[in-house]
C-alpha cells in the first residue's frame, strides 16, 4: 500500500484565517477557521487592511491548532499547500509568506493552490467516491462560474458573471434592505417568511440564448429601484418579500444555466461550491430540477462551502500527485484565473 500523503493547508484570501490537515485529498484531520466577520461587520464589508492585520495576528495560532487537532507535528507533514490567488493581495500574502517560511525551514514541498479550484475540491471531501468529469457551479462572494471539470486540475469555464458575483449581489441587496453584513445567510433566513412570487425582478437576458454567462447587477438595480419607488410613494416595504423575490430571481438563473451546462456536456452530475452553495433555496431548487432531469446534485456541508483550508488541502493533493511544486519565489496573484498556473 502506498504511503499516505498528509498536507498542511493554509487559506487567507479574504476574511478567514484557516489551516487544515488533509490526508490523501479526502480525509480531513483538522479544519480550523478564525473568522473576522465580527470586525468587518462594523464596517458593513471586508476592509482589506484590517483583514491583513488580523491574518498576521491569527495565522501561527491557527496553524498550531490545526496540527494539534490532527495530533501531528510539522515533521509528520508531507507538503504545505497554500492559496495564492485570487483574493485580496495583502490577505493572500500573509498565508503565502507563512507557507513559504514553513516549506523552507522544514525543507518540504510547497504547492500553490487556486482558491476557486479549492472551492470545487470541497466536494471531493464531502463525497469520497466523486471523480471527474462533472459540472461545478462555483458561487461565492467574489466569483460565479460554471465549470466543466474534465479531470483533476483540468477545468473548462463554460460561463461566468459579467458583473457582480452572486454572493456580492446577496450582500448588496441585504445592505439595501437593512439586513446587514454578511447578507447571504440573512437573506436566506428572512426569505423563509416571504413570498417569492411577490415582486417580479427581471432576469438578465443575453442575445445568445446558449450563453451560460450571468449578470446580477441588473437584478440588484431592479431591487434598488423598487425600494426607491416604494419610499417615494410612502409605502411600507415587506423585507421578507423583497428578499424572497430577489433570491428566487438569482436562484432561477443559477439553476437554468447549471442544468443547461449538464445537457451540453452530457454529464449527469453537478456539484455546487462556494459560500452561496449553502443557500437553502438554491439547494432545494437544484435538487428539484436535477431530480426531474436525472441529474445528481452534490453540495458540501456548510463548513466546507464557505472559505476553509480543508478544500485547499484537497486541491493541493491532486497537484502534488501530478508533481506540481511551487518555487520559494511564489507570489500572491490577486486576479489568478481558474486553471491558470
Ligand atoms: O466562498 P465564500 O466564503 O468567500 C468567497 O470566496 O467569496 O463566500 C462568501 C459569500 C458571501 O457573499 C455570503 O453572503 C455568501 O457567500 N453566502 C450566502 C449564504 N451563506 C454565505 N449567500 C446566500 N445564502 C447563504 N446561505
Ligand atoms: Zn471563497
Amino acid at each position: 500500500m502506498e504511503k499516505d500523503i498528509k498536507i498542511l493547508a493554509i487559506e487567507s484570501s479574504c476574511d478567514e484565517t484557516a489551516a487544515a490537515v488533509v490526508v490523501n485529498g479526502r480525509e480531513v484531520l483538522s479544519n480550523v477557521i478564525a473568522s473576522q466577520i465580527d470586525i468587518h461587520t462594523k464596517f458593513g464589508g471586508v476592509v482589506p487592511e484590517v483583514a491583513s492585520r488580523k491574518h498576521i495576528e491569527a495565522i501561527s495560532l491557527v496553524v498550531e491548532e490545526a496540527l494539534n487537532e490532527a495530533n501531528l507535528t510539522l515533521k509528520d507533514i508531507d507538503a504545505i499547500g497554500v492559496t495564492y490567488g485570487p483574493g485580496l493581495v495583502g490577505a493572500l500574502l500573509v498565508g503565502v509568506q507563512y507557507a513559504k517560511g514553513l516549506a523552507y525551514a522544514l525543507d518540504k514541498p510547497l504547492i500553490g493552490v487556486n482558491h476557486i479550484e479549492g472551492h470545487i475540491s470541497s466536494n471531493f471531501i464531502q463525497y469520497k467516491d466523486l471523480e471527474p468529469p462533472f459540472i461545478c457551479l462555483v458561487v461565492s462572494g467574489g466569483h460565479t462560474f460554471i465549470v466543466y471539470m474534465k479531470d483533476y486540475g483540468e477545468f473548462e469555464v463554460l460561463g461566468q458573471t459579467r458583473d457582480d458575483a452572486a454572493g456580492e449581489a446577496f450582500d448588496k441587496v441585504a445592505r439595501a434592505i437593512g439586513l446587514g453584513y454578511p447578507g447571504g445567510p440573512k437573506i436566506d433566513r428572512v426569505s423563509k417568511e416571504g413570498n417569492k412570487e411577490a415582486i417580479a425582478f427581471p432576469r438578465a437576458n443575453f442575445h445568445d440564448k446558449n450563453c451560460l454567462d450571468f449578470s446580477f447587477s441588473g437584478i440588484k438595480s431592479a431591487v434598488l429601484n423598487y425600494l426607491n419607488k416604494m419610499k417615494m410613494k410612502g409605502e411600507e416595504i415587506n423585507k421578507a418579500d423583497v428578499a424572497a423575490s430577489f433570491q428566487k430571481a438569482v436562484v432561477d438563473v443559477l439553476v437554468d444555466n447549471a442544468m443547461m451546462a449538464c445537457k451540453r456536456k452530457k454529464v449527469d452530475k453537478i456539484a455546487i461550491a462556494g459560500g452561496v452553495a449553502s443557500n437553502s433555496a438554491l439547494r432545494a431548487a437544484m435538487v428539484e430540477e436535477g431530480t426531474k432531469r436525472g441529474i445528481k446534485v452534490l453540495f458540501p456541508e456548510l463548513k466546507l462551502c464557505t472559505d476553509n483550508a480543508a478544500m485547499i488541502g484537497s486541491a493541493a493533493y491532486y497537484e502534488f500527485l501530478k508533481g506540481k511544486r511551487a518555487p520559494l519565489e511564489l507570489n500572491a496573484i490577486p486576479n489568478l484565473k481558474l486553471g491558470e498556473r
